[in-house]
């Protein structure tokens, strides 16, 4: 299949120029701009895009565009830093701008060309350096006021600079012109369709895997739901599901992944119910790291010792996805992926001792999800909410007991029942600052180690507290709580003090990431 190499210079929008070239249907690769030619060749690239960044071409030790990619002969497109590089490499002159041009600008076209359409364009810019004289063999094709040339080609080379961040939704035609340079001007052909992704994986795990056994541990998430079901289509009964019920699970989840696995995909599925070891194992413990541990650990026991039951296994399936993969390659992003895995709890180690089988490591999100449609998985499933690995023990604040887990399961079954089912969930994995405000991206309720008093009919009452939360988040590492309408949260209210007993009170979280987290442990 063809495809574009994407050389990040560092640019905070490298993950949404490698979306756009996908929404064009082009598979693409992002790629650190020091990453080993072979590597980068290996993909068969039709032509490179050079990201942006934040450098200078003047700085010391500032990246600079790979031979191979010079060497090549392929189309090449330099967006802002991506530019700058280009028109120093080839002999232009860039200037270092007193102060930066920030913000939307109007781009005047000065001579037609396949890339940028005729007349004016609204455009993003964001920018220190400024092209001041294109190298030998470029011409200026537009223009903007504080940039004398704001786009260039060189027609013999099919090499084009912009300075303009078409991949930012405040250029509304810049995802037309990544599609023009990807198809027409690259000749890639684009055929990066769900269809094709599921043939591609199919044909990618039957090679690794062989006539050898394949284990996957499902827990109902997106990502584990769409790998297993893509391996299914790949090898059927040659893979077997694990599926631990820690007890931990809101209301109708364990019967709904059994049912989805078991009966809709025909999986070969091992439903364990481990709730009361979990319970047993977290009697009396409050603290919210010793619960995560002791969760963790239980499920790697428990999961450990079902899969030693079923025999021996030499791969194991993980729902690993692109933003995973490229942000743990990223040296700046490395803490806040850090911070990720310690949220990991609730999944398995690397070190077990399979061989992974990760048929989504390419893929983003919304792709993950278009493969699930593909694959025939419910919408439940599809759209479904993040829901943390240690499940309603880190909801139940203080000790889990099963009495205060099925007061939880009722209030926040209300919630959600109150929202609807499935709210839309965020595409977009990369926040790019410039997206109208999202809908509501998770919520559910707390239940509080707290009593207070109450009067309900003539009787004084002396319960626990219900906390909602709800979130809007692109990508969970921020979030802002939800402008819910009162009149949703008055009804939420009057029903979970009247159809749940034991709670007379109910509060709305009104702190935003950060300083508070999403979940409450
Ligand atoms: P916080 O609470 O840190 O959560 O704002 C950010 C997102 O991560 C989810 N989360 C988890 N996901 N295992 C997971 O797979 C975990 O242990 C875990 N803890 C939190 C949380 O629901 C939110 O979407």
């Amino acid at each position: 299949m063809d495809s574009i190499a994407i050389i990040d210079f560092g640019s905070q929008y490298a993950q949404l120029i490698a979306r756009r070239v996908r929404e064009a249907r082009v598979y693409c690769e992002l790629f650190h701009f020091d990453a080993p030619s072979e590597t980068v060749l290996a993909t068969n690239p039709r032509g490179f895009i050079l990201s942006g960044g934040p450098a200078s071409v003047y700085d010391q030790g500032a990246p600079r565009i790979p031979e191979y990619v010079l060497q090549s002969d392929l189309p090449i497109l330099g967006i802002c830093y991506g530019m700058q590089a280009l028109t120093y490499t080839l002999g232009g002159v860039v200037a270092q701008a007193s102060e930066r041009e920030y913000g939307q600008a109007l781009l005047e076209v000065i001579q037609p060309d396949p890339l940028i359409p005729p007349g004016e364009h609204v455009v993003w810019m964001s920018h220190g350096d400024r092209i001041e004289q294109v190298p030998a063999g470029f011409e200026v094709l537009a223009r903007s006021e504080n940039s004398p040339i704001a786009a260039m080609v060189d027609r013999s080379h099919r090499r084009y600079g912009i300075q303009f961040h078409p991949e930012v939704q405040h250029t509304p035609t810049g995802a037309r012109m990544l599609k023009a340079f990807v198809v027409d001007i690259c000749g890639a052909v684009p055929e990066w369709v769900p269809s094709s992704i599921v043939e591609q994986a199919v044909s990618r795990v039957r090679k690794q895997v062989g006539h050898d056994r394949v284990l996957a541990g499902v827990s109902g998430g997106v990502d584990s739901s769409v790998a297993a079901a893509l391996v299914q289509r790949a090898i059927g009964n040659q893979l077997e599901c694990i599926f631990v019920n820690n007890g931990l699970l809101r209301r109708g989840e364990a019967e709904a992944v059994i049912e989805t696995f078991s009966e809709t995909l025909g999986v070969k599925l091992h439903a364990i119910d481990a709730s009361e070891t979990f319970l047993d194992a977290l009697a009396g413990v409050t603290d919210p790291e010793l619960k995560r541990r002791v969760i963790g650990e239980k499920f790697i026991r428990v999961f450990e010792g079902e899969a030693a039951r079923l025999g021996d296994f030499h791969f194991l399936v993980q729902g690993t996805i692109y933003p995973d993969v490229v942000e743990s390659n990223t040296p700046d992003r490395q803490q806040a992926n850090r911070i990720k895995t310690h949220h990991n709890v609730g999944g398995l180690p690397d070190d077990m001792g399979f061989e992974l089988i990760e048929p989504l490591r390419k893929l983003f999100k919304d792709e993950v999800r278009a493969v699930g449609r593909e694959l025939g998985l419910s919408e439940a499933i599809i759209t479904r909410q993040p829901f943390p690995g240690p499940g309603l023990a880190v909801r139940c604040l203080g000790e889990v007991t099963f009495e205060r887990l099925d007061r939880l399961r009722r209030a926040d079954q209300i919630v959600r029942e109150e929202l609807g089912a499935n709210q839309t969930t965020p595409e977009s994995p990369v926040d790019d600052g410039l997206r109208p405000k999202p809908s509501i991206a998770q919520a559910f309720a707390v239940l509080l180690p707290v009593r207070s008093v109450g009067v309900m009919g003539d009787q004084r009452t002396y319960a626990e507290v219900v906390a909602i939360r709800a979130v809007t988040t692109e990508d969970f590492m921020t979030a802002d709580w939800a402008r819910i309408d009162p009149v949703l949260l008055a009804r939420m209210s009057s029903r979970i003090v009247n159809q749940v007993a034991g709670v007379n009170r109910v509060v709305y979280d009104i702190t935003s990431k950060p300083p508070g987290t999403i979940e409450w442990e």
